[in-house]
């Protein structure tokens, strides 16, 4: 095929496009966005034409010739879906890449949020943000549709990181819950899945009020401190809220509940409304279980990072407290099979995934046991055996 062969170019004037590398376009198949040069010679003027039709294979000599004579591709703005989705399963590139590639798509408007000086974080700012990040999670989904927890771990630690730790935690947040959504209910949709991937992309957005001198300590916070930290769930909450947004109402509020629920506990111990058990959201509930595992799997610079396997016995100690035991049951049951966790490590009671912490407070179970000795530990130490025992709802 030549290029006289090509669909004839519709003008589109004001159209907003991004440009994007001829290697990333899926050949052999039919792609479902548009294809767009700049047919503008003039310095400063832009004049994009359409000059291939989502719906039509192409190959991959239509692509390298467009490319040769037109120097850059661009894509429409408003099909950056179908671009992402196309690109997630995309074969022939490799998941690190295409992951790479998409995570950096959603950290890049996070960030604009994290680093936007003005108080009031304009509705319209957190509007693009949520729709760059619900892209960027659909494309992502398809990428790591095969992936159980192991490969997904495997996958984020070889990864970039971010310098900021908050927004690789997000994005490994929002990958985990996608993953384990998909785990618990092999039905879920893509729709369920996509809002999966997006509330634990958000769910930590209220850290934006929070100071830096917070969010990046590298030793232990002042109770004051920790005060305020505990704030961001409702600051989170409070933004998404704001006038303005305009999202389907829908997804919103379920991403709402995971920012303002996501730090409860499932025996009624957590921030900030000591919601119980099905009180909270069930997506909230996913998300603290994939929160709680990227928080003491990831490196960060102070603190040594838990072998998968560990964090998952930790975390299970954890069952009927913090997290919810039918869902951490019925997730570990799909990757493990028969295997037995019954682990010897655990967590301080009031452990607190989303505070900075210069070192993971582990003990094990002989260590909590000497401490039955001591009268003022016998409540921790109840709870801490009362999750093995915890009987698990009946959910059909
Ligand atoms: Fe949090
Ligand atoms: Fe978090």
């Amino acid at each position: 095929m030549t290029l006289k062969d090509f669909l004839k170019p519709d003008k589109q004037a004001n159209l907003e496009v991004f440009s994007v590398s001829p290697r990333l376009i899926p050949v052999n198949k039919s792609i479902n966005f548009n294809l767009y040069i700049n047919s503008s010679a003039r310095e400063g003027v832009d004049r994009f034409v359409c000059i291939w039709k989502a719906g039509k294979a192409i190959q991959e000599n239509d692509v390298s010739e467009i490319a040769k004579k037109f120097g850059h591709i661009y894509i429409a703005e408003n099909q950056r879906n179908h671009f992402f989705k196309d690109l997630g399963d995309n074969k022939n590139l490799a998941t690190k890449e295409k992951v790479e590639i998409l995570k950096n798509a959603a950290l890049d408007h996070l960030d604009q949020l994290f680093h936007n000086t003005d108080d009031m974080i304009q509705s319209e700012s957190i509007k693009k943000c949520l729709v760059e990040c619900e892209a960027a999670a659909i494309g992502l989904m398809e990428s790591i549709r095969n992936y159980d927890l192991f490969g997904l771990h495997d996958l984020i630690a070889e990864l970039d990181f971010h310098d900021h730790y908050t927004l690789d935690h997000s994005i490994n947040t929002g990958l985990y819950n996608m993953m384990l959504f998909r785990e618990i209910n092999p039905n879920a949709t893509n729709e369920q899945l996509k809002i999966a991937g997006l509330s634990g992309m958000f769910h930590d957005i209220g850290k934006i009020k929070l100071p830096n001198s917070i969010i990046n300590a590298t030793q232990d916070l002042e109770p004051e401190e920790y005060i305020k930290i505990k704030q961001h769930p409702i600051w989170g909450r409070d933004l998404l809220q704001q006038e303005g947004i305009k999202f389907q109402r829908n997804h919103l509020n379920i991403i709402k509940n995971v920012v303002y629920e996501h730090h409860e506990n499932y025996d009624g111990s957590g921030y900030p409304n000591g919601l119980k058990a099905e009180e909270i959201n069930i997506f909230a509930r996913m998300t603290s279980i994939s929160d709680f595992f990227d928080a003491i799997t990831t490196k960060r610079s102070y603190h040594t990072p838990l072998e998968p396997l560990d964090a998952l016995g930790v975390i299970e100690n954890t069952c009927g407290i913090k997290v919810d035991p039918y869902l951490f049951e019925r997730f570990k049951r799909k990757i493990l099979k028969d295997e037995k966790l019954d682990s010897a490590l655990y967590l301080p009671k009031d452990f607190d995934p989303c505070c900075p912490h210069t070192a993971l407070d582990l003990m094990y179970e002989d260590e909590i046991q000497k401490s039955e000795l001591n009268e003022n530990d016998q409540e921790d130490v109840i709870h801490y055996h009362w999750a093995k025992k915890t009987q698990l709802p009946k959910i059909s």
